[in-house]
């Protein structure tokens, strides 16, 4: 069944995949975003697609958002408009509350004053802090370390009481550590993946904190925008949150020589203290996503790493 569906922050990284994927499918996609982050180019192809239409909106404006939403009626809204720097959360915690908790409950009045049926919520690992083991299920210990990851789970609890209230489906979905083209390389905090890239690009030393033994569970923004696509399509689905990862463990170490492969001369990574708050290791379970609604990871790291290479080489 064709539906229509608004996303917020669609001119992000994991907005703008999720958009064309969307698009891609056959739906309908009423893409908003205020350009804080986003970038109009990453609507490039969104944009020529007679089922897409553009809201330049700012989402903590509610009574314009709330109007967008009674305009268009959709069927879904897919949130994953916020604030994503965590050290811009704790250098800045009112505006963390504004976009990364009170833009959730616009959403949500949103959602229940024009009866949307549904709301895919982008929630994230960092809900789970320091886990003491992995891989993490969902129902493993909630202890985040930032604003950030406190705002994703407050954001949660308030979207899964407005569905057991007023009857909506939400989905939250705990991603874990996204790359892929369209990440924005250009702060320290972004995902590694592209800093490492760029740096390599530029025969530059990448920068690796602590001895590089950390690890992480990167996962392809190809697949998120699968798994987005289907906790907002897939029919009869119940509320609840799963984690949007690959069950792998990577090391930072690990990441840096198979990202150095592609390139013949790298220059050696250089080693600094690691960063307060860091956290040793991360890799979430995959079998409520699976069990839920049938989402499994399908790029390898390899694979991913290989095509990201390659489009950074051509662009
Ligand atoms: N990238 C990751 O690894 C990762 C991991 C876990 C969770 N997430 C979550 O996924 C979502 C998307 O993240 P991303 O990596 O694509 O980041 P991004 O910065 O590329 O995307 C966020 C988008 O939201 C828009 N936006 C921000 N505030 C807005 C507002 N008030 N009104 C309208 N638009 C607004 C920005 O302009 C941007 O286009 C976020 O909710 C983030 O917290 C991302």
């Amino acid at each position: 069944m064709r539906l229509k569906i608004l996303v917020t922050g669609a001119a992000g990284f994991i907005g703008s995949h999720t958009t064309d994927h969307l698009l891609h499918a056959g739906h309908f996609v009423i893409g908003v975003d205020n350009f804080r982050t986003g970038k109009r180019a990453n609507l490039a192809s969104a944009l020529t697609n007679p089922k897409f239409i553009f809201c330049e909106l700012d989402v903590t404006e509610e009574s314009a958002f709330t109007e967008i939403v009674g305009q268009y009626r959709p069927d879904v809204i897919v949130h994953l408009a916020a604030l994503v720097s965590v050290p811009e959360s704790i250098a800045n915690p009112a505006l963390n509350d504004l976009l990364n908790f009170r833009t959730t409950r616009t959403v949500a009045e949103a959602a229940r004053l024009h009866l949307v049926p549904r709301i895919v919520f982008a929630s994230s690992a960092a809900v789970y802090g320091d886990p003491t083991h992995t891989p993490i299920p969902e129902n493993g210990p909630t202890l985040p370390l930032s604003p950030y990851g406190s705002a994703k789970l407050a954001s949660e609890n308030l979207l899964l009481e407005y569905a057991s209230r007023h009857g909506l489906v939400v989905r939250c979905q705990r991603y874990f550590n996204v790359y892929g083209p369209r990440q924005d390389p250009s702060s320290s905090y972004s995902g590694v993946i592209s800093i490492f890239l760029d740096r390599l690009g530029r025969n530059l030393p990448a920068t690796i904190f602590g001895d590089g033994e950390q690890t992480r569970d990167f996962i392809s923004v190809y697949d998120v925008a699968r798994a987005n696509a289907l906790a907002a399509t897939a029919p009869g689905l119940a509320s609840g949150v799963a984690n949007i990862c690959t069950e792998k463990e990577v090391s930072l170490n690990q990441l840096w020589q198979l990202l150095r492969q592609g390139f013949s001369e790298a220059p050696v990574p250089l080693h600094v203290p690691e960063r307060p708050g860091d956290i040793r290791r991360s890799c979430g379970s995959t079998a409520l996503a699976h069990d839920s609604f049938g989402f499994r990871s399908r790029i390898s790291l390899e694979h991913g790493l290989r095509d990201l290479a390659r489009q950074c080489s051509i662009e």
